[in-house]
């Protein structure tokens, strides 16, 4: 099986709620935030209900040029409706009979965009906005072939979360606002689209302008789950209701990497009840995707950094279908709910990776994401910092900044102490139960402290008190009630990082049958400083600078980095160049960044890789790489 950095190096990248009266302080706080602060739309006056899209998709310009038809629906007294737009052009807004409607654009901010305000005459339900999109578009990043996989063609992909959609589609772009959408997208002769949606025609049809593809999502989701790819596209089955797109030359390896794909959904189905969206299927995309995964319904877009070859990092395709109950059957209602849809699916990623590997290895997914969240928590300015909460504050901020690993691993934890808490069996049916009760349905976090109460300790104030569910949403820290993870198979590793550290020999360490997340846990657990001497030795018996598991090249780089250790920069290089994931990027550049003999390395590797990244990631490394 080809290795990841073999795949990268063919991809040259080298070019309501808490509504009761008697509110508890927690509820009341929660019930005045929940107004969706990144939205301009004015939902409980006039709301988007569904979205018609026919674009026409222009590489040569880098823009998408057509259509959208808004479905609106209105309380009686509402003479106009408010859309979110970010960087569009808008030509003309009509009814469905052509005649023009009064707009205007409000003032821009920064953040999130310009608001979009149409008149709405009596008896307008359909309101058609023709437009484009700028070539600089934050949600889109269009491709040239050098940067894909084939080579040859060129390739377009969006991306939504968190507040992107409107950089390509002007509605209204609040988790809170859910819209059933179709589409008609017009795509250059060789190239396919796919989308987070049925395809009405998978083979497109011949149209004057080139090939025309056709879409429909009839469940009503979240606008940042609205998403399009567009390129060399071709298909694999893996299971009934499973598959995988990707790149011609990529496609059979990813079929194999994701062999688990419907044993994962079946497990998922028996956790969490019956899966709501008929297919799953996985789009690998170029190396530049910005994310390890994004659950896109129905099609997951996922980097081509987890094809290790030896399906090591599938945990990830875990975690982006565990998204099709958390996330996109129950959503965030804004983005300082995050945690809702991230900690929940972390947590179900780790129970579908206990039913089908065991809890051996769920364990040390455990355990390694413990040890990322007290780093993050170090990052974040420790365990005071109100960016370490789980509900967080993004009034005037830009919803990434939420986005850490505190909404995944302390929320996780935090659901990890339900279940304790409840028992398992009464935990899981809880669960159940909670997905039924607001199934296509957004969601606060004061709305989730209610259900809890209700539906999961039975009011019982006591145990209310003993979880301190309070604590846990609305305050700073990991509080002392979370469970704590065990390996021990990660202890012995531990030992291993230790002996290291005390002096023996690399060849003198126990790493026989060391999978994955065992060289991670060593990696990490490795003293800040080894000498010259160690570190080649290291490097040279386990050969790491060599590794094709990008998990495990990352965590070595970071080592390698922090002790400056000069034989692994060309490795580093490439790595930062060959692929986009930020995930990746941002503690290798803030590391090299740190030191003086880095910083003009990483400035020199940034000025000739940034091209290649998508804005998702240039907007979180542009104020490091300064
Ligand atoms: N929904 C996220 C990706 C995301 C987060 C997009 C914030 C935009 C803003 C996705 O489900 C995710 O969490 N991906 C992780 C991988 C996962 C296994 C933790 C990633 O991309 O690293
Ligand atoms: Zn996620």
């Amino acid at each position: 099986m080809r290795s990841i950095v073999g795949l990268l190096s063919a991809a040259l990248l080298t070019a309501a709620a808490c509504g009761s009266p008697d509110a508890t302080p927690a509820a009341a706080t929660a019930a005045a935030a929940e107004r969706d602060v990144h939205s301009f739309a004015r939902p409980e006056d006039a709301r988007v209900t569904h979205v018609a899209l026919d674009l026409v998709a222009d590489f040569a310009s880098k823009t998408l040029t057509g259509r959208a038809t808004l479905t609106v629906e209105r309380e009686s007294g509402a003479r106009e409706i408010v859309l979110d737009t970010r960087d569009l052009t808008v030509e003309r807004v009509a009814d469905s009979n052509g005649r023009a409607l009064d707009h205007a654009f409000g003032d821009a901010d920064p953040v999130l965009g310009r608001p979009l305000t149409v008149q709405l005459p009596d008896g307008v339900r359909d309101i058609v906005v023709s437009y484009h999109t700028s070539p600089t578009a934050e949600a889109l990043q269009w491709l040239s072939p050098s940067q894909t996989a084939g080579g040859k063609l060129p390739y377009l992909y969006s991306q939504g979360q968190a507040i992107l959609t409107r950089t390509w589609i002007p509605t209204q772009d609040s988790p809170a606002v859910r819209q059933s959408y179709s589409a008609r997208i017009v795509v250059p002769r060789d190239l396919r689209a796919v989308m987070s949606a049925e395809q009405l025609t998978p083979e497109g049809r011949e149209v004057p302008e080139g090939r025309a593809f056709e879409f429909r999502m009839t469940h009503r989701i979240p606008p940042y789950l609205i998403a399009l790819g567009v390129g060399d596209i071709a298909f694999r089955e893996i299971g009934p209701r499973t598959g995988v797109f990707a790149e011609p030359s990529v496609v059979d390896d990813a079929q194999r990497e994701l062999a688990d794909l419907e044993k994962m959904l079946i497990a998922a189905e028996q956790l969490v009840g019956p899966y709501r969206w008929e297919r799953y299927d996985a789009l690998v995309l170029p190396p530049s995707f910005p994310f390890g995964g994004m659950e896109n319904p129905r099609l997951t877009f996922a980097t081509p950094t987890i094809l290790a070859g030896d399906r090591s990092l599938v945990s990830l395709m875990a975690h982006e279908l565990a998204h099709s109950w958390s996330g996109n059957l129950v959503t965030n209602a804004t983005w300082s709910d995050f945690w809702l849809n991230e900690g929940l699916t972390t947590y179900l990623e780790n129970r579908i990776m206990e039913a089908l590997f065991g809890p051996e290895r769920a364990s040390m997914l455990k355990v390694l994401e413990r040890r990322e969240l007290f780093d993050e928590i170090a990052r974040l300015g420790g365990p005071e910092s109100d960016d370490t909460m789980l509900h967080v504050n993004l009034k005037g901020r830009n919803p990434d900044d939420g986005m850490t690993q505190v909404p995944y691993a302390k929320g996780a934890a935090l659901f990890r102490l339900l279940e304790e808490t409840a028992g398992r069996e009464r935990f899981d049916q809880y669960l159940r139960s909670y997905f039924d009760r607001f199934a296509f349905r957004s969601i606060t976090t004061g709305i989730f402290f209610d259900d809890v109460r209700t539906h999961l300790v039975g009011n019982d104030e006591s145990i209310v008190r003993n979880i301190r569910l309070e604590e846990w949403l609305y305050k700073p820290g990991l509080p002392d009630n979370a469970p704590v993870p065990e390996s021990a198979a990660l202890e012995r590793v531990e030992q291993q990082a230790s002996a290291l550290g005390g002096g023996a020999p690399a060849r003198s360490l126990k790493v026989q049958g060391w999978v994955t997340q065992e060289w991670q846990h060593f990696l990490g657990a490795l003293p800040a400083t080894l000498t010259p001497a160690q570190l080649r030795d290291l490097d040279t018996t386990f050969g790491l600078s060599k590794r094709g598991n990008s998990e495990v090249l990352f965590a070595w780089l970071r080592v390698a980095i922090r002790n400056h250790y000069e034989p692994a920069m060309p490795a580093l290089e490439r790595f930062l160049t060959l692929q986009g994931r930020r995930k990746f990027l941002r503690p290798l550049y803030e590391d090299l960044m740190a030191t003086d003999w880095g910083k003009a390395e990483a400035k020199r590797i940034y000025a000739r890789a940034r091209p290649l990244y998508h804005s998702v990631s240039t907007s979180t490394l542009d104020p490091i790489v300064r």
